[in-house]
């Protein structure tokens, strides 16, 4: 069974939607720790509720790469918990390439719109504006570019001339929560049959 690690920055709902997949049986991984840059995100309290070890990595000063400091320190909890997979859910930094060259293939994120379209920050919003009929969520192998790698699946969702920018990420975020657990259950049935 594949041993993940899941960063995150925020709110930490896709976690939650892969922990309660792992706890309801559906998603055959143990999560051996979550990690976050920010030290009072709800990512880690949410960890700590479920009894997975919850790691504050400090990446000060700068606002979105993780230093060479702050990636050996990650790179290290890595070692530390034999980690097979780093689920990046909401992690609001860039990943370096010691990191990428230690996992190659076996980073994975998930980005709110239809990649290759609309890459970057606030997605949802600038998919909203953009007057778009639909949007949805990718997720994909992370490498060196900014959210361009493989991807493994995506969910669509309708833009409805009655959304608001609130209304149309609760959609996302629920077709989030469900696309995450079936990427991951992919990705490693793939691997199982290799
Ligand atoms: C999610 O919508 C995720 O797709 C997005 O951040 C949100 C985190 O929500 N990620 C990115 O924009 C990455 N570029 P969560 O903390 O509730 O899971």
């Amino acid at each position: 069974m594949p041993s993940i690690a899941i960063l995150g920055s925020g709110n930490g709902s896709n976690a939650q939607a892969l922990i309660d997949a792992v706890e309801a049986g559906t998603l055959e991984a143990t999560i051996a720790c979550i990690i976050s840059d920010v030290q009072n995100a709800r990512i880690l309290e949410r960890a700590k509720k479920h009894h997975i070890p919850a790691h504050y990595i400090d990446c000060a000063p700068s606002p979105h790469v993780l230093r060479d400091q702050a990636e050996a320190a990650v790179l290290q909890l890595m070692e530390h918990y034999h980690i097979d997979y780093i689920i990046l859910a909401g992690f609001m930094r860039i990943v370096k390439t010691d990191l990428l060259n230690r996992f190659p293939k076996k980073i994975i994120n998930i980005h709110p719109s239809l990649l290759p379209a609309f890459p970057g920050l606030d997605a949802g919003r600038q998919a909203f504006e953009s007057n778009a009929s639909e949007t949805g969520c990718t997720v994909h192998y992370v490498d060196a570019g900014m959210d361009t790698g493989d991807i493994i699946l995506q969910k669509k969702i309708s833009i409805d001339a009655t959304d608001t920018l609130e209304s149309l990420m609760q959609k996302m975020h629920i077709a989030e929560h469900i696309a995450y657990p079936e990427a991951l259950n992919l990705l490693f049935n793939l691997e199982i049959n290799r």
